[in-house]
């Protein structure tokens, strides 16, 4: 009967759930679709009994409109929810930002500057591109010196004839030292960080670029005393105030005599351990009383002045004070290497 299948799709219509919209549409093509249920009783409607359509046209009509209604209802809650999850909830804290850090090299490269600037020595700049006088000649390198080879220098240009004109790669900041002097007279009393290139394989412990300071200073009267006290308190101040330090004679062109410098080893204050090859000291630097040679290439008298200059390697330091292992680590950018120097500003 027309009048039972009504009244049990209305009970169902009135309990009507759906979990999701796949679910309500399904539900839509059930009742309301061309072949859905409600459908299908109009389709028997025509066979009802005269008398009895009014009522009976009546009671589908609502049905249907019921049918409607649940439906568009249920889809309103469905839209209401996709916007309550799209909407910014301004209220919510928000998340700490991330900080980035120094990178360790420029930590350490400014703790050195820091330590040096106490003592009145300024800054001072040069190109990373550079000709063969400023790197080489001026420094009293000898035309054949081996730094000069390709193995060592990047050439932007190389003239075979006359390795004076060649144009390169500074593989020094040395080249720094003959900029400063190409312009000012003593006192000169100068740092100079930067980057410096050299032609070789990239493996732990080597790379074509990294970090060197150079420090120069020309007055009347300088001595080596003067030189050795003041990297003396350089390296108390860096490693602490108990660190030592020993000069072992050297060989730089430009400087006379040249020195090297040891640290006693940091790791087991100089009593020998693995690190420092059991011999309780670890080189840090190259440094010497200027060749009078040097200071009379760039136009300093020098019965008048004399001068002593260092030069360290800024990943050196850094591997000392912080125990790095490879080099490269330098210049990959991995932010879980730099991470562990958050603490090190
Ligand atoms: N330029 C040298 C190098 O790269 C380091 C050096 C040694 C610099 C002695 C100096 C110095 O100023 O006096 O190996």
């Amino acid at each position: 009967m027309l009048i039972e299948k009504i009244e049990a799709l209305k009970a169902q219509l009135n309990d009507l759930h759906a979990s999701n919209e796949e679910m309500l549409e399904e539900l839509r093509i059930k009742y309301l679709s061309k072949k859905g249920e409600i459908t299908a009783l109009f389709n028997d409607f025509r066979t009802v009994a005269p008398e009895q359509k009014r009522e009976l046209g009546q009671r589908l009509n609502e049905l249907k409109t019921l049918a409607t209604e649940k439906i568009s209802a249920l889809r309103e809650t469905f839209k209401a929810a996709a916007k309550e999850k799209n909407k910014i909830d301004i209220t919510r804290p928000s998340l700490p930002g991330y900080l980035g850090t120094r990178h360790p090299i420029s930590v350490v490269r400014k703790q050195i500057i820091d330590i040096f600037s106490r003592l009145g020595f300024v800054l001072a700049d040069g190109p990373e591109v550079e000709d063969d006088w400023h790197v080489f000649s001026a420094l009293n390198f000898a035309a054949d010196h081996p730094a000069r080879d390709m193995q060592d220098t990047f050439f932007i240009e190389k003239n075979d004839e006359d390795v004076t004109r060649n144009i390169v790669l500074r593989s020094h900041t040395s080249s720094v030292q003959v900029r400063t002097m190409d312009h000012q007279q003593p006192p000169i009393r100068i740092i100079c960080p930067g980057r410096v290139y050299r032609n070789e394989a990239i493996t732990a412990r080597a790379h074509c670029f990294f970090h060197q300071i150079e420090g120069l200073y020309i007055d009347k009267n300088v001595t080596f005393a003067d030189l050795r006290q003041v990297l003396l308190y350089f390296a108390q101040q860096l490693f602490g105030p108990d660190t030592k330090i020993r000069l072992r004679p050297s060989y730089f062109p430009f400087t006379e005599p040249s020195a090297e410098m040891d640290v006693s080893c940091m790791l087991c204050g100089g009593k020998g351990c693995s690190f420092c090859k059991n011999t309780g000291w670890v080189e840090i630097l190259g440094c010497g009383m200027v060749d009078p040679a040097v200071l009379e290439a760039s136009g300093i008298d020098s019965s008048v002045y004399t001068g002593y200059a260092f030069g360290l390697g800024v990943e050196r330091i850094t591997n000392l004070k912080y125990m790095v292992k490879d080099l490269r680590m330098f210049s990959e950018n991995d932010v879980r290497f730099l991470d562990e120097f958050t603490a090190a500003h």
